[in-house]
Formats: structure tokens, C-alpha cells, sequence
């Protein structure tokens, strides 16, 4: 029989934005990791977590009731040091003295960039689940986190809809993203939003005005215009003057940036499935010796990809964008 001292030393982080899920996936990892004997520790704080050697073994008790929670309980980072060679030869330098045969992360794009690097230069396997509200990660139909944040900002957008209708204004609101608009895309068909603006898309505020203009001619007592915050580029009071400003189409808006709320809460059924499914995964392919991959979902099909294939850029639902206009006339 394996003794403890010659099972498998397993690293679990979380890294990036957190995301709801982020816990149930740990819960998974801990959990089928344990069961398939492995040794699980987990890294507090993400990559950051490695240089303060901030490692805890776990049991199946540590993951005790944190499905349903937000957030994670290893809580996580971004982590500048990761990105320099000495950094990340540091790193290795850790792992090693802590004997670590591998690495879980679950994170985003930056996460597995680091992974990447840390591949090169070190033996041990290295396995990511993708976990991040923006959905952006190419190879994965959907990602830790995203499903729970879209339903959160759908639930602020119905209540904006209601005032905005009672008060007949138009509304601005501006939604995470970072790059990219998978999340404006997805709560703007959602909502029924009148517009949706996205990094993925040109956009020429002076259409983008007049259409607003002909709609409340149409009758339309309330308007929607989402911005995703890769098109606003941290200044969505500034964006917001150039698009109601635009000559002989000037109208009236108020802003709502809805923030990091739509970073928390309980995961949502579909996030808990995901998340659970991957973190078990990710465990089954530690034990078959993969490395250099990422965990996801496709068709509902559990896959793994090469990490190279995560940086590649994720295409939008150029359909979903298309039909957005015809169902708000
Ligand atoms: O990646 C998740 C995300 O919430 C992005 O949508 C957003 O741009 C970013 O993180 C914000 O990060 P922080 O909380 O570190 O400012």
C-alpha cells in the first residue's frame, strides 16, 4: 500500500478575479483529489501564495459546506512578480523544497500565461480550470463564474428597466468584461436592451445616438444602452458625454456602473455543475499524467486544450449581436 509520505503532492490555487463557483471547484479538487489518494495542498492567495509559502494541507473537512459560497476561502491575487523570470525561477525554487508534483489553478487567461511560464522551467504538471466571470477563454464554451454573473446583472437591469420606464429615461450602464463583451452580449439579449456596445464591434456613436433618437420617436419610453467596460476604457462619464453629445441628436441619460457586484454572490445551479465537474476532472487528469492543459467544457462535452490555445481569442455570438436591433424596435 502507498504510504502518505509517497502520494502525490498536488497544488491548488485560485489566481485572477475571483468568481462565483471558484469555491465548489475547489470542493471538487480537495474532494476526488483525497479520494483518488492523492495529497491536496492548497496555496493561499494565488501565485502570490507561492512566494509566501502559504500552503495548507487539506482534508475533506476544509471544503465542508463552501459549495454555495461566493468568492474563495484561499482567496486570490494578481501577482506582478509572477511575470519576471526570477520571479518564476523562485517559484520553482518553492515548489520543489515543498515537493510538489503539480499544480491545479483555476483562473483566467493570465493565470494560464503563468502557468505557461512555469511549465518551461519546472517538471511538475501543470493543469488549469478556467474561473472568471468574462467568459473569455478560448476552448471553453463557458467559464467558472459567468453564468451566476449574468444572471446578477440581469436581475440589476430588470430593476433599472423599472425606473427607467416609470421615468421614461434612458439608461447607460456600463458591465465588466475587461477586453472583451461576452458579458454586455449575453445580459443585453437578456434584458432586451435597446443597445448593446461591445469591444468586439466598431462603434460610431453618431448611428448609435440617432438610433436612441428613433426609437423614443417610435414610442419607446425606456432605454437600455449597455456598455461593456473594454469600449468605456475606465471612463464611462466621459463616453457616455460623447454619445449624448453627438450634433442634433443630444439626449439625456443617467449612468449606472454596476462594479463588483457582479463578481459576488452564490453560484448559480449551472456554475456549481461546471465548476464541480471541472475541478473532478482536472484531479482525473493529474492521475493520467497530463500536463500542459487546460480543463473545459464543449458541446457539454468535458475537453482538454493545449494552455498555448488559451491565449487565443475567443469569438463572439456574432448572431446574438446582430438580432440585438430587431428585437428592440
Ligand atoms: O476578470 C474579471 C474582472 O472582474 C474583469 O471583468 C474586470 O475588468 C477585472 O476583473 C477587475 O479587476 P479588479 O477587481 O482587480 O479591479
Amino acid at each position: 500500500m502507498q504510504s502518505n509520505e509517497q502520494r502525490k503532492r498536488i497544488g491548488v490555487f485560485c489566481s485572477g478575479g475571483d468568481a462565483p463557483g471558484m469555491n465548489a471547484c475547489l470542493r471538487a479538487v480537495v474532494r476526488r483529489g483525497i479520494a483518488k489518494k492523492l495529497n491536496i495542498i492548497a496555496i493561499h492567495r494565488g501565485f502570490q501564495g507561492i512566494f509566501d509559502e502559504a500552503f495548507e494541507k487539506m482534508t475533506p473537512r476544509s471544503v465542508g459546506n463552501i459549495l454555495q459560497l461566493g468568492g474563495t476561502i484561499i482567496k486570490t491575487a494578481r501577482c506582478k512578480k509572477f511575470y519576471s523570470i526570477e520571479g518564476v525561477l523562485e517559484a520553482v525554487t518553492i515548489l520543489k523544497k515543498h515537493r510538489l508534483d503539480g499544480l491545479i489553478a483555476i483562473g483566467g487567461d493570465g493565470t494560464f500565461r503563468g502557468l505557461l511560464e512555469l511549465k518551461k522551467l519546472w517538471d511538475g504538471q501543470v493543469i488549469g480550470i478556467p474561473g472568471t466571470i468574462d467568459n473569455d477563454i478560448f476552448g471553453t464554451d463557458y467559464t467558472i463564474g459567468y453564468d451566476t454573473a449574468i444572471d446578477t446583472v440581469i436581475q440589476m437591469l430588470d430593476r433599472i428597466r423599472d425606473t427607467a420606464e416609470s421615468h421614461e429615461r434612458a439608461f447607460v450602464v456600463e458591465v465588466m468584461g475587461r477586453h472583451t463583451g461576452f458579458i454586455a452580449l449575453k445580459v443585453g439579449i437578456g434584458c432586451g436592451a435597446e443597445e448593446v456596445l461591445i469591444p468586439e464591434h466598431t462603434i460610431d456613436l453618431e448611428t448609435v445616438a440617432r438610433r436612441v433618437k428613433v426609437a423614443q420617436k417610435r414610442g419607446k419610453k425606456s432605454i437600455i444602452i449597455i456598455v461593456a467596460e473594454g469600449v468605456s476604457k475606465g471612463n464611462i462619464f466621459d463616453f457616455c458625454n460623447r454619445l449624448t453629445t453627438q450634433k442634433g441628436l443630444e439626449f439625456q441619460t443617467h449612468i449606472s456602473i454596476l462594479g463588483h457586484v457582479q463578481r459576488g454572490g452564490s453560484p448559480s445551479a449551472l456554475d456549481r455543475w461546471l465548476a464541480t465537474r471541472l475541478g473532478a476532472f482536472a484531479v482525473d487528469c493529474v492521475l493520467k499524467g497530463d500536463t500542459g492543459i487546460m480543463v473545459g467544457e464543449q458541446n457539454l462535452q468535458l475537453v482538454k486544450i493545449p494552455l498555448e490555445d488559451t491565449q487565443k481569442k475567443k469569438p463572439i455570438d456574432s448572431y446574438a449581436y446582430e438580432i440585438i436591433h430587431d428585437l428592440a424596435i
